[in-house]
């Protein structure tokens, strides 16, 4: 604290990441990064691109939203790129949410929204999960509220709406943003993607971190129609010329161009999470059905906090969260199957 800081800083209550432990040997399954190394092509795109690193990088991204634009069937002016999903979502807060009536988003959903909200003084409701931890999209009916905010899958849950559902709340709210935020989408769920072009309320943020096994790059975009990404722009061309650096923009063309290797490593993980939920099943958890690369479980007898803490004392991270309604949950990142293995035999010893 200092007698030098904003008013404002004194009232913010930052996001906690999870850990990144110095040590090696630990099975780190606690911030659901992808279990395998990018493609070999983003290595040796990025190789070639620090030649350039003497200059500044496209401040547009152009061939980064061009290739991405071109995965996703979308022009590229409807493409936005930014330092992580994270600064994605940041600029959308500031850019497009904040208006007299609040917004609205799931009471168990990614930490990060009401830390946003702290940040840029908007004001928000949480719409509860209903009792099996799903998205009632029902909730959202409150015409009190300006925009809704949804994270599919959700996290930390992992339970997916299918595409219907998102086309329902947008057809249901013309006049309402509706902002998805599909970080793990890639991992068995429906993208609202496709339904961009018959919606001006929609806009979709997406990913390199998870899918792409790209965390350390920092790259995330969103997908909407022209007028939404022209106001991230705005915000953005406000705050940092060039938040995508040109090495980033290159290992990301060369991840989204190697398909071969997305889906291998997709499929992989897939057939992982199938085999961690039966095993956690067999242990007595109670295992949500996740589309996602993580799993998000309780024991029928056992605290969360007591397990989170007698993995880690074993050299096992999950995530846990002192948070209502899901403090006896761990919300387990799905490695490959040697670290899944791991963990099932570390918690057959503690169970
Ligand atoms: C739901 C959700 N959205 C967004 C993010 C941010 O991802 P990144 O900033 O790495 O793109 C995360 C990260 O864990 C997440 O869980």
């Amino acid at each position: 604290m200092s007698r030098f800081w904003s008013p404002v800083v004194h009232t913010l209550s930052p996001y906690v990441p999870g850990e990144q432990p110095k040590q090696d040997g630990v099975v780190k399954l606690n911030t659901n990064e992808n279990s395998y190394p990018p493609s070999p092509r983003v290595l040796a795109a990025i190789t070639s691109a620090a030649e350039r690193l003497r200059l500044y990088p496209d401040p547009h991204a152009t061939r980064l939203r061009e290739a991405i634009a071109a995965y996703s069937g979308v022009a590229p002016e409807q493409v936005f790129v930014g330092n992580g999903s994270d600064e994605v979502l940041a600029h959308t807060f500031q850019a497009l949410l904040k208006h007299d009536r609040p917004l609205l988003f799931p009471d168990v959903t990614y930490s990060f929204y009401p830390v946003y909200c702290g940040l840029y003084g908007i004001a928000y409701e949480e719409v509860p999960l209903d009792p099996a931890m799903r998205i009632d999209t029902a909730g959202y009916r409150r015409p009190s509220s300006a925009i809704l905010l949804l994270c599919n899958p959700n996290a930390p849950t992992g339970i997916a709406l299918p595409r219907e559902a998102i086309a329902a709340l947008l057809a249901e709210n013309p006049d309402r943003l509706v902002v998805v935020d599909e970080a793990y989408v890639d991992f068995g769920a429906e993208s609202a993607v496709p339904l961009v072009a018959r919606h001006d309320n929609l806009l979709v943020i997406q990913t390199f971190s998870k899918s792409r096994s790209l965390a350390g790059l920092r790259v995330g975009f969103a997908i909407g129609q022209r007028p939404l990404i022209e106001a991230l722009e705005r915000v953005k061309d406000s705050f940092n010329s060039y938040p995508v650096d040109c090495l980033a923009i290159a290992g990301a063309v060369a991840a989204i161009e190697d398909e071969e290797w997305f889906i291998e490593t997709r499929a992989r993980i897939i057939a992982s999470r199938d085999v961690l939920t039966r095993d956690l099943g067999q242990l007595g958890f109670e295992v949500l059905p996740s589309l996602a690369n993580f799993a998000f479980a309780r024991h029928r007898s056992r605290s969360g906090a007591d397990l989170a803490a007698a993995l880690r004392q074993r050299g096992v991270l999950v995530r846990h969260f002192r948070k209502p309604r899901i403090e006896d949950f761990l919300r387990i990142t799905v490695g490959t199957n040697e670290q899944c293995g791991r963990l099932i035999e570390v918690l057959r010893g503690l169970i």
